[in-house]
């Protein structure tokens, strides 16, 4: 009874859909969407997508029943200002960079069941519903937000819109962008700046008021708590997202604004936020969702069945307590029964020589320089030596390898309950 595969935005699938089977152990795996307004770094296919493809790979091969849903993060403040950069549509970047996203992951032949994007009439429709069901159930409010106003431009600046002097006593940098100071380091507020300019224009922007829509965090927080000490025991999730999930609830929940004045975005349908869109971090992990409607119009059977799914998510470390906080939370909101994540595997960051990885700055070694280099996937014929392959096989096989299945089977071994325990975070 699958369904005919629908069109999604260029996967050009094989297999037929996969729905949850009764009986079976039915695994969701996710990736974090790699933001699409740039080319995707090695750091990104570490850090988000290698280590969930190894671990759909070994589903698959012990039999279970597994999907493997990823693709672009599309919108927000980043796509719109690449698109004034780049002097194109925001929609023009997105099927620009989703194109070279797809590529490289095929070419990295990332076994993904769907690789699919955000800016899509579905992620629309899942956003706006799930938006209804919390309004609905009163876990949102209205708050009155200060925000820095270009008359020229005719818009709300996004921070990183914004340009002035640093406020830090000693500092003085005159260009500080608003959301940091890129020379003292100091997290800021656009409205501190000195003298703050409209990046696009050079004119002096002023303070205006602006109304946007909150998530009661705290007012969710026992339902969340629940969720966490249930979810997080016996070691299904990571140390590390542990540790930042509880970081996250230390400092104590507060409201956090999910609309956002720009015009690249999911509508808000709400009579008097009509001309906002939501937050880029609010719609984000909704594309999970969307992408498998995508896939399959019986998405529900994965997304809404957490007796008979396991929703496993592979990420970044910066990007934990939205998965840990933001987004159980909105999902817990609805009411509805969603299939919530049971593991959460987290990789540290790549570093590239002496610093860190950035797309920004052009810092690292990318997907497509990657395939440029022409170093097959695989090693071919021609580049098979004997001399090689000895190294090979006594410093990487039997050193590394052998060291690392030795030493794992002994720990195992010594304390038989660590073998139903986890390997960074995923349980196997
Ligand atoms: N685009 C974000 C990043 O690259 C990750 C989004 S994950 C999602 O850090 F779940 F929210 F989509
Ligand atoms: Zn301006």
């Amino acid at each position: 009874m699958g369904d005919l595969p629908t069109d999604s935005g260029g996967s050009d699938r094989k297999s037929p859909v996969k729905l949850p089977i009764a009986g079976k152990r039915n695994i969701l795996i996710t990736s974090a969407l790699p933001y699409v307004n740039n080319v995707p770094h090695l750091g990104n296919i570490i850090g988000c997508v290698l280590s969930a493809d190894v671990f759909a790979r070994y589903c698959r091969l012990r039999g279970y029943n597994a999907i493997y849903m990823c693709g672009t993060d599309e919108y927000g403040t980043a796509t719109e200002t690449k698109a004034l950069e780049e002097n194109c549509t925001p929609k023009q970047i997105c099927d620009k960079y989703h194109a070279i996203h797809k590529q490289v992951y095929d070419w990295f032949n990332i076994s993904f069941d769907e690789f699919g994007r955000t800016s899509t009439p579905q992620q629309t429709e899942v956003c706006q519903a799930i938006f209804k069901k919390l309004m609905e159930n009163h876990w949102l409010s209205e708050n009155t937000m200060q925000q820095l106003y270009c008359d020229t431009c005719e818009r709300f600046l996004a921070d990183r819109l914004v340009e002035g002097i640093c406020p830090t006593p000693g500092c003085n940098y005159d260009s500080a962008r608003g959301d940091q100071c890129e020379k003292c380091g100091k997290l800021l507020n656009p409205t501190e700046l000195q003298d703050p300019r409209c990046k696009v224009c050079r004119n002096t922007p002023r303070i205006r008021d602006t109304n946007h829509l909150f998530l009661e965090l705290p007012l969710l927080k026992d339902k969340l708590v629940e969720y966490i000490n249930s979810m997080s025991v016996a070691g299904t999730w990571s140390q590390n997202a542990i540790q930042a999930t509880n970081a996250w609830l230390k400092e104590g929940l507060k409201q956090r604004c999910i609309t956002r004045d720009l015009k690249w975005g999911v509508p808000v349908p709400h009579e008097r936020f009509m001309d906002k869109v939501f937050y880029v971090w609010f719609d984000a992990p909704i594309g999970y969702v969307s992408i498998t409607s995508c896939y399959t119009s019986e998405w529900e059977k994965w997304w809404k069945n957490p007796e008979n799914v396991e929703l496993y998510q592979f990420m970044g470390k910066d990007n934990v307590p939205f998965h840990t906080v933001m987004f159980p939370s909105t999902l817990l909101g609805t009411g509805e029964n969603w299939t919530l994540m049971k593991t959460i595997s987290v990789t540290e960051y790549l570093n590239y020589e002496a610093g860190k990885f950035s797309k920004s700055k052009g810092v690292g070694v990318f997907g497509n320089d990657a395939k440029d280099t022409n170093i097959p996937v695989e090693v071919s014929d021609t580049l098979f030596t004997w001399a090689d392959l000895q190294a090979k096989l006594n410093s990487e096989l039997l050193a590394n390898l052998g060291n690392f299945i030795n030493r794992v089977l002994s720990f195992i071994a010594k304390d038989p309950g660590w073998s139903s325990g986890c390997l960074n975070g995923v349980v196997i």
